[in-house]
């Protein structure tokens, strides 16, 4: 078996591409919204705060438990059929609430495509919760307490998406309590959409883990502080190139950020927006950053032990690594 691959970073509804939105609308009796596709294979937006637009627009059409059981299901298969052997998703309460879903529906029917994709390829997956920045302070906190009083078993970890430069980390504050303090994993989105400051506040949170994180490079002190914390990044190179966070990969810091000791893992954020895959930033960090294989391994290693999975099932996928290791040893 070629490398194992592991992504703890990829938004539920931002894996969803053109085509199946499509197929959804239709199954539900739906339009797709005006501004979604700019050709029936390609979703449409200009910048980062339009993309936040179309992501919502397009998941607006994700209605039923079936719904969330088949894009799961899609997605998985497609990261195994790549050499993945474990995901955390990112799902959004809110979006499922905005089409009238409760959690225990929104939250089986995630399941049941996460059981049905290991029955059929044997990949391990996850879910966290992310509450949307812009849509406020109070909804964060709302999220929070109630995932701390009752939760799915695959629900385990917190996050914080959405338009980062207009809402600071720390705003968010009380649910992140909250949520560390009901037994979550914790991240934030920071360092995306703004700079080292949102890293270093994103910090003063309960936090083990930052999604993105790659801005902290502009003040290398806080690099030194990520990498003595042992704070793990979940770096989305060809999503912050797409976004235009860097102009291109030659810009981008994965490699800087490396070698000056940072713990990073990969992942892909929202496919089918951003013209990548997990397998795809495995190949970008060999290609286009020059990782080596011993390198790209660590990688994987380091996702399945900064995961928010139980013990448990970490050790079964450290020793899928190393026996995979062994065979190709052999
Ligand atoms: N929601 C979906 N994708 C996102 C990203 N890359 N950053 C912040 N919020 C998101
Ligand atoms: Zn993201």
């Amino acid at each position: 078996m070629s490398l194992p691959l592991a992504e703890l970073h990829v938004h539920l509804e931002g894996t969803v591409p053109p085509a199946l939105i499509q197929k959804l609308a239709d199954r539900n009796g739906l339009q797709v919204p005006p501004g979604v596709f700019a050709s029936p294979d390609r979703f449409q937006w200009v910048d980062f705060i339009d993309f936040l637009r179309t992501y919502d627009l397009a998941a607006s059409v994700i209605r039923t438990p079936e719904d969330y059981r088949d894009i799961t299901y899609e997605y998985l298969v497609g990261c195994a059929n790549e050499g993945a052997i474990y995901v955390e998703l990112i799902a959004s309460p809110d979006h499922a609430a905005n089409v009238g879903l409760s959690d225990a529906d929104h939250y089986a029917g995630i399941a049941a495509g996460i059981d049905d994709a290991r029955r059929d390829t044997g990949i391990e997956a996850r879910i966290l919760i992310a509450a949307i920045r812009n849509f406020g302070v109070e909804a964060a906190v709302a999220i929070a307490r109630r995932h701390a009083e009752d939760r799915h078993p695959y629900v385990v970890g917190f996050n914080l998406a959405g338009d980062e430069a207009g809402y600071p980390p720390g705003q968010f504050r009380e649910a992140y309590e909250i949520a560390a303090g009901s037994g979550l994993g914790c991240t934030v989105h920071a360092g995306e959409h703004a700079g080292a400051e949102s890293v270093r506040e994103a910090l003063t949170l309960p936090v083990t883990r930052l999604s993105h994180g790659v801005r902290a490079v502009e003040d290398p002190a806080l690099v030194q502080e990520i990498v003595e914390r042992g704070i793990v990044l979940e770096a989305c190179p060809t999503s912050n190139i797409a976004t235009h966070v860097f102009d291109s990969y030659e810009d981008h810091p994965l490699r800087k950020l490396h070698e000056a000791g940072v713990n990073l893992t990969l992942g892909s954020d929202d496919p089918p927006y951003f013209g990548c895959s997990i397998g795809g930033e495995y190949a970008v960090a060999r290609e286009r950053f020059g990782f080596e294989e011993g390198e790209l391994q660590l990688i994987t290693r380091t996702a399945v032990r900064a995961s928010f999975a139980d013990d448990a099932a970490k050790a079964t996928l450290l020793n899928r690594i190393t026996a995979s290791d062994d065979r190709s040893g052999q």
